[in-house]
């Protein structure tokens, strides 16, 4: 996909046509992880049920994955569900199974004609059957797909995350001796993929929320005070303005104009 392919589905003469021009196609960040923060606070803004932000966050979602799989983002991660969400009242968490699994049912399509690889990262065994009977469904249907890479972060942890890898590492037999940052990376469950390198957070808090914590050592963070089911192809694509602007250092005093993936 290219900023062409974009082009062709947005009407011109409108901002986001001119938004998407001044991307440079050449210093995209080549994994775009997102915190799709907000939700319930659109839903009281509104005097409806947390659960209708969720429902409503659907569309952004729909955005963002068809928005950067057209611009050429090559690994996009969203934060569905963390293992520190199952403490929310049981029936929000039912509710956003139950959409989960929709939005794979209605989305498979759109997934498949945008040649988009999906995987989900998490403690997915912990799942209720049919959900991950759904998981595996939209996992083995696109996996032959060469485009853009979507990861569902699902019953996810930052810090589990570390531990399974740990464990991984520990049961593979490998010294201790020979494991390094680049052998450990192997145990993540974001194996072979690019780190981070834009993390971006909706509805203005300034926190990570215990994601992607190895992944995100050096990615460029931007918070936005858009609610996430407001968040739509616009704010992508000023979030990417935005990273590319940054000047990337990896710890380094010196000031490269190095963009994108390491
Ligand atoms: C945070 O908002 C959002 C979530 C915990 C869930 C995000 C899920 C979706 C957008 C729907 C399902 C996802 C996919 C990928 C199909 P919050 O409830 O914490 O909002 P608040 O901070 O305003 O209370």
């Amino acid at each position: 996909m290219s900023l062409e392919q974009l082009l062709t589905s947005i009407p011109p003469g409108t901002a986001d046509e001119s938004l998407a021009r001044q991307v440079n196609v050449d210093r995209l960040p080549a994994h775009v992880a997102v915190i799709m923060d907000g939700n319930g606070r659109w839903a009281e803004q509104r005097q409806l049920p947390r659960v209708e932000g969720h429902r409503a966050g659907i569309d952004a979602v729909r955005d963002t994955v068809e928005t950067a799989a057209r611009l050429g983002i090559r690994v996009l991660t969203l934060y569905a569900f963390s293992i520190e969400n199952w403490k929310r009242p049981a029936s929000e968490v039912s509710t956003l199974m139950v959409l989960l699994k929709r939005y794979l049912r209605s989305e498979l399509k759109t997934l498949l004609s945008n040649n988009i690889r999906f995987r989900v990262i998490g403690r997915t065994e912990d799942l209720a059957p049919d959900i991950q009977d759904e998981l595996r469904l939209a996992m083995d249907r696109t996996a032959s797909n060469t485009g853009m890479l979507f990861n569902i972060a699902l019953n996810y942890g930052g810090r589990a995350e570390i531990v399974d890898a740990a464990r991984r590492a520990i049961a593979s037999g490998v010294r201790p001796e020979d494991l390094d940052e680049e052998r450990f990376a192997g145990f993540l469950y974001t194996a072979g993929q690019p780190d981070p390198d834009l993390l971006i957070r909706t509805s203005g808090e300034m926190r990570v929320s215990n994601y992607l914590l190895w992944q995100i050592a050096y990615a460029e963070i931007y918070v936005t005070e858009t609610l996430w089911p407001d968040f739509r192809r616009r704010h992508l694509l000023e979030a990417v303005l935005a990273y590319q602007k940054r000047e990337r250092r990896y710890g380094g005093i010196t000031a490269p104009a190095v963009i994108g993936s390491r």
